[in-house]
């Protein structure tokens, strides 16, 4: 089929199954306003986002790359009033979109979000998890969606930071192809990661293509299986 029918279909998935309600109408809207780049997921795969992590039952689901907050709102969902979703963002003025997001959608209290370089954040997360003053603890559910060049070494980290059985999920998977052939160090950064997550004695991951109005890609889903 050509690129329109997979706008079109994408239109009617979204309006007949996913139906965004205000808030997520309104995340989306406001991402625009504050001239965010057009780089969220999808309503659809927002959604897939909030139902996986639903299914794992995730009380405390690890993010980087907030953007805006579009997925974070969809993640935030997930998690029982008394979980967590904790929320890596490099620029401050994409922090402070998401900060409103979240807030009009009243899940304020559930997202903490960590402005600064996401390496630098995962270091102090990883200090306070072995902090014993700090009431910290492992995640659950994780999904990387930032900058691609760091990839490998995002999935390094997050896996320190993941209790057994944990899932994590990696946006943009499939780059438009690239991975197979990679020419820039952003394609280059995704390859890696699914390297490791075909490698990794822990892990047990695929990668499910996607096509859409953003083009086509994937998300690569991988469990910590440490036993
Ligand atoms: C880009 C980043 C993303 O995470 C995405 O889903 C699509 C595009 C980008 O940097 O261009
Ligand atoms: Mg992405």
């Amino acid at each position: 089929g050509s690129a329109q029918d997979v706008d079109a279909v994408e239109d009617f998935i979204v309006s007949t199954v996913v139906k965004p309600d205000d808030f997520a109408l309104a995340a989306l809207r406001r991402a625009a306003e504050h001239g965010l780049p057009s780089i969220e997921v999808m309503p659809n795969h927002g959604k897939f986002l909030q139902l996986l992590a639903q299914l794992r039952g995730a009380r405390r689901i690890l993010e980087i790359g907030t953007l805006g907050g579009f997925s974070t709102l969809s993640l935030a969902r997930a998690v029982p009033r008394d979980g967590s979703v904790v929320t890596i963002e490099h620029n401050p003025d994409y922090a402070e979109v998401a900060k409103e997001t979240l807030s009009a959608a009243h899940l304020g209290d559930v997202v903490d979000i960590r402005i600064g370089d996401a390496r630098a954040v995962l270091d102090e997360l990883q200090n306070e998890l072995s902090d014993p003053d700090i009431d910290s603890e492992l995640f659950d559910f994780v999904f990387i969606d930032a900058d691609k060049e760091n990839v490998p070494h995002y999935l390094t980290a997050a896996l320190e930071l993941c209790a057994e059985g944990a899932a994590i999920v990696l946006d943009n998977a499939v780059w438009h192809g690239a991975i197979i052939d990679p020419q820039d160090e952003a394609a280059l950064g995704v390859r890696g990661g699914l390297e490791l997550l075909g490698s990794h004695p822990h892990l047990d991951a695929t990668v499910i293509q996607t096509v859409g109005t953003k083009g086509w890609d994937g998300f690569a889903l991988a469990l910590v299986n440490r036993t």
